[in-house]
Protein backbone atom coordinates (compact mmCIF):
# COMPACT_ATOMS: atom_id res chain seq x y z
CA UNK A 1 0.00 0.00 0.00
CA UNK A 2 1.31 3.32 -1.03
CA UNK A 3 2.70 6.01 2.20
CA UNK A 4 -0.47 8.10 2.68
CA UNK A 5 1.39 11.69 2.25
CA UNK A 6 3.81 10.41 -0.60
CA UNK A 7 3.83 13.26 -2.96
CA UNK A 8 7.58 12.53 -4.04
CA UNK A 9 9.01 12.41 -7.50
CA UNK A 10 10.05 8.26 -6.51
CA UNK A 11 6.12 7.60 -5.47
CA UNK A 12 5.20 9.64 -8.57
CA UNK A 13 6.90 7.47 -10.66
CA UNK A 14 6.47 3.98 -9.60
CA UNK A 15 4.75 2.07 -11.86
CA UNK A 16 3.71 5.32 -13.93
CA UNK A 17 2.60 3.81 -17.47
CA UNK A 18 2.88 7.29 -20.16
CA UNK A 19 5.76 7.54 -22.87
CA UNK A 20 5.57 11.05 -22.82
CA UNK A 21 3.59 13.11 -19.63
CA UNK A 22 5.77 13.28 -16.46
CA UNK A 23 9.26 11.93 -17.80
CA UNK A 24 10.46 14.63 -17.11
CA UNK A 25 9.73 15.63 -13.36
CA UNK A 26 10.40 19.01 -11.49
CA UNK A 27 9.33 18.98 -7.80
CA UNK A 28 9.28 21.79 -6.05
CA UNK A 29 9.04 22.16 -2.06
CA UNK A 30 7.84 25.93 -2.98
CA UNK A 31 7.11 28.00 -6.32
CA UNK A 32 4.76 31.25 -6.60
CA UNK A 33 2.92 29.21 -9.07
CA UNK A 34 3.78 26.68 -11.01
CA UNK A 35 2.37 27.62 -14.12
CA UNK A 36 4.31 30.92 -13.63
CA UNK A 37 7.35 28.31 -13.46
CA UNK A 38 6.31 26.17 -16.26
CA UNK A 39 6.28 29.20 -18.99
CA UNK A 40 9.63 30.04 -17.97
CA UNK A 41 10.55 26.47 -18.45
CA UNK A 42 8.93 26.11 -21.50
CA UNK A 43 10.23 29.29 -23.15
CA UNK A 44 13.68 27.72 -22.24
CA UNK A 45 13.30 24.79 -24.38
CA UNK A 46 11.81 22.27 -21.56
CA UNK A 47 10.65 19.02 -23.40
CA UNK A 48 7.30 17.71 -24.37
CA UNK A 49 5.68 16.04 -21.32
CA UNK A 50 7.64 18.13 -18.83
CA UNK A 51 5.95 18.19 -14.97
CA UNK A 52 6.05 21.21 -12.82
CA UNK A 53 5.04 20.38 -9.12
CA UNK A 54 5.09 22.07 -5.98
CA UNK A 55 4.39 21.27 -2.43
CA UNK A 56 3.24 24.86 -1.59
CA UNK A 57 2.49 27.90 -4.10
CA UNK A 58 2.77 31.28 -2.58
CA UNK A 59 0.63 33.14 -5.43
CA UNK A 60 -1.48 30.37 -7.15
CA UNK A 61 -3.62 31.81 -9.84
CA UNK A 62 -7.33 30.79 -10.99
CA UNK A 63 -8.89 31.64 -14.02
CA UNK A 64 -10.12 35.33 -14.20
CA UNK A 65 -7.90 36.94 -12.32
CA UNK A 66 -8.03 34.74 -9.15
CA UNK A 67 -5.85 33.20 -6.59
CA UNK A 68 -5.93 29.64 -6.07
CA UNK A 69 -5.34 28.96 -2.00
CA UNK A 70 -2.20 26.48 -2.09
CA UNK A 71 -1.53 25.58 1.43
CA UNK A 72 1.60 23.09 1.79
CA UNK A 73 0.31 19.24 2.16
CA UNK A 74 -3.03 19.55 1.81
CA UNK A 75 -3.59 19.76 -2.54
CA UNK A 76 -1.77 18.84 -6.00
CA UNK A 77 -0.58 22.00 -7.47
CA UNK A 78 0.93 20.99 -10.66
CA UNK A 79 1.22 22.09 -14.44
CA UNK A 80 2.23 19.91 -17.53
CA UNK A 81 4.28 21.75 -20.33
CA UNK A 82 2.74 20.71 -23.90
CA UNK A 83 4.08 21.02 -26.75
CA UNK A 84 1.03 20.07 -29.04
CA UNK A 85 2.00 18.94 -32.74
CA UNK A 86 -1.56 19.57 -34.28
CA UNK A 87 -3.45 22.76 -35.75
CA UNK A 88 -4.06 25.54 -33.60
CA UNK A 89 -7.75 24.16 -32.89
CA UNK A 90 -6.20 20.91 -31.26
CA UNK A 91 -4.17 22.55 -29.31
CA UNK A 92 -7.01 24.99 -27.74
CA UNK A 93 -8.96 21.35 -27.81
CA UNK A 94 -6.07 20.39 -25.33
CA UNK A 95 -8.37 22.03 -22.21
CA UNK A 96 -11.00 19.28 -23.26
CA UNK A 97 -8.61 16.50 -22.89
CA UNK A 98 -7.14 18.04 -19.27
CA UNK A 99 -10.36 18.07 -18.11
CA UNK A 100 -11.53 14.56 -19.02
CA UNK A 101 -8.06 13.72 -17.63
CA UNK A 102 -8.81 14.87 -14.07
CA UNK A 103 -11.91 13.81 -13.96
CA UNK A 104 -11.00 9.90 -14.48
CA UNK A 105 -8.20 10.15 -12.64
CA UNK A 106 -10.20 11.05 -9.63
CA UNK A 107 -13.21 8.48 -10.52
CA UNK A 108 -10.40 6.06 -11.06
CA UNK A 109 -8.61 6.79 -7.65
CA UNK A 110 -11.44 7.20 -5.10
CA UNK A 111 -14.52 5.83 -6.73
CA UNK A 112 -16.30 9.63 -6.73
CA UNK A 113 -18.69 10.74 -9.58
CA UNK A 114 -16.24 13.52 -10.75
CA UNK A 115 -18.09 15.03 -13.43
CA UNK A 116 -16.48 18.22 -15.88
CA UNK A 117 -18.34 21.92 -14.94
CA UNK A 118 -17.41 23.40 -18.57
CA UNK A 119 -14.81 24.91 -18.91
CA UNK A 120 -12.59 23.87 -16.29
CA UNK A 121 -14.07 23.10 -13.20
CA UNK A 122 -13.86 18.97 -11.90
CA UNK A 123 -17.57 18.72 -9.16
CA UNK A 124 -18.41 15.96 -7.39
CA UNK A 125 -22.00 16.24 -5.27
CA UNK A 126 -22.08 19.89 -6.86
CA UNK A 127 -18.77 20.59 -5.18
CA UNK A 128 -15.90 22.02 -7.04
CA UNK A 129 -12.73 19.73 -6.13
CA UNK A 130 -10.65 20.62 -9.18
CA UNK A 131 -9.96 23.74 -11.12
CA UNK A 132 -7.54 24.32 -14.35
CA UNK A 133 -5.55 26.92 -15.76
CA UNK A 134 -4.33 26.60 -19.04
CA UNK A 135 -2.13 29.26 -20.68
CA UNK A 136 -0.76 29.18 -24.61
CA UNK A 137 2.31 30.47 -26.19
CA UNK A 138 1.76 30.90 -29.37
CA UNK A 139 2.16 33.17 -32.79
CA UNK A 140 -0.30 33.34 -35.49
CA UNK A 141 1.33 30.25 -37.08
CA UNK A 142 2.14 27.67 -34.75
CA UNK A 143 1.71 26.95 -30.87
CA UNK A 144 5.00 26.51 -29.25
CA UNK A 145 3.63 25.36 -25.84
CA UNK A 146 0.82 25.44 -23.73
CA UNK A 147 1.44 25.22 -19.95
CA UNK A 148 -1.79 23.14 -18.34
CA UNK A 149 -1.97 24.05 -14.78
CA UNK A 150 -4.27 21.66 -12.54
CA UNK A 151 -5.09 22.19 -8.78
CA UNK A 152 -6.93 19.57 -7.02
CA UNK A 153 -8.39 19.50 -3.33
CA UNK A 154 -7.10 16.83 -2.03
CA UNK A 155 -7.06 16.33 1.88
CA UNK A 156 -8.07 20.05 2.56
CA UNK A 157 -10.87 19.35 5.69
CA UNK A 158 -12.69 23.22 5.57
CA UNK A 159 -12.41 26.03 3.28
CA UNK A 160 -12.01 29.59 3.62
CA UNK A 161 -15.68 31.39 3.74
CA UNK A 162 -15.82 32.68 0.57
CA UNK A 163 -15.45 28.94 -1.21
CA UNK A 164 -17.16 26.75 1.93
CA UNK A 165 -20.37 26.38 0.23
CA UNK A 166 -18.85 25.44 -3.11
CA UNK A 167 -15.44 23.57 -2.82
CA UNK A 168 -14.92 20.11 -1.45
CA UNK A 169 -11.85 17.81 -1.12
CA UNK A 170 -11.16 14.63 -2.18
CA UNK A 171 -10.72 12.93 0.88
CA UNK A 172 -13.82 14.45 2.62
CA UNK A 173 -16.03 13.41 -0.29
CA UNK A 174 -14.64 9.41 -0.46
CA UNK A 175 -14.44 9.22 3.43
CA UNK A 176 -10.53 8.19 3.00
CA UNK A 177 -7.29 9.59 2.91
CA UNK A 178 -6.73 9.43 -1.02
CA UNK A 179 -2.82 9.30 -1.79
CA UNK A 180 -1.79 12.44 -4.17
CA UNK A 181 1.37 10.60 -6.04
CA UNK A 182 -1.47 8.26 -7.06
CA UNK A 183 -3.90 10.91 -8.38
CA UNK A 184 -1.10 12.87 -10.53
CA UNK A 185 -0.08 9.26 -11.79
CA UNK A 186 -3.69 8.66 -12.83
CA UNK A 187 -3.74 12.09 -14.52
CA UNK A 188 -0.69 11.67 -16.03
CA UNK A 189 -1.73 8.36 -17.92
CA UNK A 190 -5.45 9.64 -18.69
CA UNK A 191 -3.75 12.71 -20.43
CA UNK A 192 -2.23 11.07 -22.59
CA UNK A 193 -4.77 8.57 -23.52
CA UNK A 194 -7.55 11.15 -23.94
CA UNK A 195 -5.07 13.10 -26.47
CA UNK A 196 -4.09 10.24 -27.94
CA UNK A 197 -7.93 9.17 -28.60
CA UNK A 198 -8.56 12.68 -29.68
CA UNK A 199 -5.74 12.21 -32.01
CA UNK A 200 -6.94 8.75 -33.44
CA UNK A 201 -10.73 9.25 -33.24
CA UNK A 202 -12.48 12.36 -32.39
CA UNK A 203 -15.67 11.94 -32.44
CA UNK A 204 -15.00 8.89 -30.05
CA UNK A 205 -13.06 11.62 -27.77
CA UNK A 206 -16.28 13.86 -27.95
CA UNK A 207 -18.56 11.17 -26.87
CA UNK A 208 -16.01 10.40 -23.78
CA UNK A 209 -15.97 13.93 -22.91
CA UNK A 210 -19.51 14.18 -23.10
CA UNK A 211 -20.09 11.11 -20.82
CA UNK A 212 -18.72 12.74 -17.79
CA UNK A 213 -19.67 16.44 -18.08
CA UNK A 214 -21.87 18.24 -16.20
CA UNK A 215 -22.54 20.85 -18.33
CA UNK A 216 -23.90 19.05 -21.76
CA UNK A 217 -27.47 18.84 -21.63
CA UNK A 218 -28.25 21.45 -18.89
CA UNK A 219 -29.34 24.64 -18.28
CA UNK A 220 -27.08 27.24 -17.77
CA UNK A 221 -26.81 30.61 -16.65
CA UNK A 222 -24.44 32.83 -18.87
CA UNK A 223 -22.70 35.59 -17.56
CA UNK A 224 -20.60 37.62 -19.56
CA UNK A 225 -19.31 41.26 -20.13
CA UNK A 226 -22.22 42.16 -22.10
CA UNK A 227 -25.02 40.93 -20.16
CA UNK A 228 -26.40 37.58 -18.33
CA UNK A 229 -28.76 35.32 -20.37
CA UNK A 230 -30.07 31.29 -19.73
CA UNK A 231 -30.55 28.48 -21.72
CA UNK A 232 -29.64 25.55 -22.43
CA UNK A 233 -25.91 23.83 -23.10
CA UNK A 234 -26.52 22.01 -26.44
CA UNK A 235 -22.90 20.80 -27.38
CA UNK A 236 -19.47 22.03 -28.14
CA UNK A 237 -17.80 22.88 -31.05
CA UNK A 238 -14.29 21.11 -32.48
CA UNK A 239 -12.32 23.81 -30.56
CA UNK A 240 -14.27 23.20 -27.38
CA UNK A 241 -16.26 26.45 -27.29
CA UNK A 242 -20.13 25.78 -25.46
CA UNK A 243 -23.17 26.12 -27.60
CA UNK A 244 -25.93 27.27 -25.54
CA UNK A 245 -29.60 27.69 -27.20
CA UNK A 246 -31.34 31.08 -25.19
CA UNK A 247 -34.20 30.99 -23.48
CA UNK A 248 -35.28 33.11 -27.35
CA UNK A 249 -34.20 30.31 -29.15
CA UNK A 250 -30.97 31.71 -30.49
CA UNK A 251 -27.75 29.50 -30.56
CA UNK A 252 -25.11 31.23 -29.01
CA UNK A 253 -21.23 29.98 -28.94
CA UNK A 254 -19.60 30.65 -25.39
CA UNK A 255 -15.66 31.46 -24.92
CA UNK A 256 -14.20 30.11 -22.43
CA UNK A 257 -12.36 33.05 -21.64
CA UNK A 258 -15.39 35.40 -21.48
CA UNK A 259 -17.94 34.14 -18.98
CA UNK A 260 -18.83 32.49 -15.88
CA UNK A 261 -21.06 29.58 -16.05
CA UNK A 262 -23.51 28.33 -14.24
CA UNK A 263 -26.43 25.44 -13.31
CA UNK A 264 -29.78 27.25 -13.08
CA UNK A 265 -30.06 25.07 -9.66
CA UNK A 266 -26.77 26.04 -8.48
CA UNK A 267 -23.08 26.03 -9.11
CA UNK A 268 -23.04 23.38 -11.05
C1 LIG B 1 -9.46 27.94 -11.36
O1 LIG B 1 -10.35 27.15 -11.10
O2 LIG B 1 -9.62 29.17 -11.21
C2 LIG B 1 -8.14 27.43 -11.90
C3 LIG B 1 -7.20 27.08 -10.81
C4 LIG B 1 -5.88 26.53 -11.30
C5 LIG B 1 -4.90 26.32 -10.17
C6 LIG B 1 -3.67 25.59 -10.59
S1 LIG B 1 -2.71 25.09 -9.20
C7 LIG B 1 -1.38 24.68 -10.25
C8 LIG B 1 -1.32 25.71 -11.35
N1 LIG B 1 -0.50 26.84 -10.95
C9 LIG B 1 -1.21 27.95 -10.81
O3 LIG B 1 -0.76 29.05 -10.45
N2 LIG B 1 -2.50 27.72 -11.10
C10 LIG B 1 -2.71 26.34 -11.50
Amino acid sequence: MERMDDLTAEAIAAGLETEWAGREMILLDSVDSTNRRARMLAADGAVHGTLVLAKRQTAGRGRRGRGWISPEGEGIFLSLIVRPEGTPEQAVRLSLAVALAAARAIVRETGIDACIKWPNDIVAQGLKVCGMLLEMDADEHCVHSVVAGVGINVHQQAFPEEIRHTASSLDLLCGHRVSRAAVVRAFLEELEAAVALDNRDHEAFMRAYAERSATLGSRVQVISLSGTYTGTAEGLTHSGTLLVRTDDGELREVLAADVSVRGIMGYV
